[in-house]
């Protein structure tokens, strides 16, 4: 199967992990709490009451994680930094033992032969600053270039990549306007105020970040799933059109330049979670800042997303984003498994949007089942979801995509946000009680998948 796929040399092959779904360790080492911790410590918030408190333990098993990594060929390693290990109250005062622990990792890594990608901002923000009203206040945006230059000033002369935030959408939406990421706010208004704040701050630290990191490169890690209408019909493309642009557009056309799009500023004035005049937190400046050039863009993609307009479809009382019934797969997060979708928005985010370099940040799938008797973990149908992914970004690439590299979602089976350890997305099987780490088929599928491509490299 590996030889139908045709990557050029110099491709990155790599997997991703965040710090508050694997560390653990919440409250060790001088480490301040973070919004994750307060919400999964509130009872209700997550499933089964899952916690992040010990996760994967990986603070402590960091030199066996590295290990692993590097038996598993694993090329690159993109992992975040936890803000409150490094500055416990989001600003001021720096907690060394936070710094010496990503410098330990990062010479762990490099000396394994693994290039680390480095993000800064996985969700997991100082509960301190969100007592001075988090990601809708502006002074968030400026103590982020505050840890930005104290985490670089530290590790810059050894990553060679940084990508400032993971997914904005999700902060901004998931965690403000649908309340079900922490900090667990429920408003449309407050939810825009925080993506403008995160674009800000990405902002105002590419370019820092390129002066403590000289030579690295500087991006950002957008979710950018493939939305599409069930039928041709006007109701079911409106609704597509309006996922799409509250979701992707809203980031990607300002990073560009292209300011927010003036459909979804008037989509969300005919709701009144916007006045007329726009968004009241865009000072003077904002928009260029935002538009600095980046890079490359990191892309999260996991699947497709359908759009049907119940109600305008007669008997249903309301409007409702529905994958289609023939859908041929599903994962157990109930999302689609559609390897072309892929495809399309790299596609698209080379012609469209004219990026100069694209990651595939994450791309995986959850599928629970652990080891059997013989201590192996079979999963076929992550091996057969990451074989379709990496066909489609193949074929993408064919048709001109600047691909430089992919990273499988996750690693390891981790805390999975508001789903808890309910749901598993791991190569590497971990379990909870023991804390053992047991590749899965699909990470052993991946390692002989890595070697041969390097092996092509070889001959070419
Ligand atoms: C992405 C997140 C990542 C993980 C996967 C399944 O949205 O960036 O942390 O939760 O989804």
């Amino acid at each position: 199967m590996t030889e139908t796929f045709d990557f050029p040399a110099g491709f990155v092959w790599g997997a991703a992990t965040s710090s508050y779904q694997i560390e653990g360790a919440w409250d060790e080492d001088g480490k301040g709490e973070s919004i994750w911790d307060r919400f999964s410590h509130t009872p209700g918030r997550v499933r089964d009451g899952d916690t992040g408190d010990v996760a994967c333990d990986h603070y402590h098993r960091w030199a066996e994680d590295v290990a692993l990594m590097q038996a598993l060929g694993l090329q690159a390693y993109r992992f975040s930094v936890s803000w409150p290990r490094i500055l416990p109250a989001g600003r001021g005062a720096v907690n060394p033992a936070g710094l010496d622990f990503y410098d330990r990792l990062v010479d762990g890594l490099l000396d394994a032969g693994i290039e680390p990608f480095v993000t800064l901002y996985h969700w997991d923000l100082p509960q301190a600053l969100q007592d001075e009203g988090g990601w809708p206040a502006r002074s968030t945006a400026e103590a982020f270039v505050e840890y930005a230059d104290v985490l670089s000033r530290r590790l810059g002369d050894r990553v060679t990549h940084w990508i400032t935030h993971n997914e904005p959408a999700v902060t901004a939406y998931t965690a403000h306007f649908h309340g079900a990421h922490a900090p667990g706010v429920r408003d449309m208004a407050t939810a825009l105020r925080v993506a403008h704040h995160l674009l800000l701050s990405h902002g105002w630290t590419v370019e820092l970040l390129r002066r403590n990191s000289p030579g690295a490169e500087v991006g950002i890690t957008l979710n950018v799933n493939y939305s599409v209408p069930a039928s041709p019909g006007a109701a079911d493309a409106n609704l597509a059109r309006r996922h799409d642009g509250m979701w992707y557009r809203w980031f990607l056309d300002p990073l560009v330049g292209h300011g927010y799009p003036a459909d979804v500023v008037a989509d969300r004035v005919a709701e009144g979670a916007l006045p007329p005049e726009g968004l009241d937190v865009v000072h003077p400046g904002d928009m260029a800042a935002i538009a600095v050039p980046i890079d490359f863009m990191g892309v999260n993609y996991y699947r497709r997303e359908v759009f049907r307009d119940r109600a305008a479809a007669g008997n249903l009382p309301q409007v409702v984003f529905e994958p289609p019934q023939s859908a041929p797969a599903w994962t157990e997060m109930g999302w689609e498994i559609y390897p072309e979708g892929l495809y399309h928005v790299l596609r698209r985010l080379h012609q469209e949007y004219q990026m100069p370099k694209l990651y595939v940040t994450e791309n995986g799938c959850s599928f629970s089942g652990g080891a059997g008797a013989d201590g192996r973990t079979n999963d076929r149908r992550r091996i057969d979801y990451l074989a379709g992914h990496f066909a489609a970004a193949a074929q993408a690439i064919a048709h001109g995509a600047p691909l430089a590299g992919y990273f499988v979602w996750s690693l390891f089976d981790n805390f999975e946000w508001a789903h808890g350890y309910a749901q598993r997305f791991g190569i590497v099987w971990v379990d909870f009680e023991t804390g053992e780490r047991i590749p899965k088929e699909s990470a052993l599928w991946y390692q002989r998948f890595i070697f041969a491509q390097s092996e092509k490299e070889i001959e070419k």
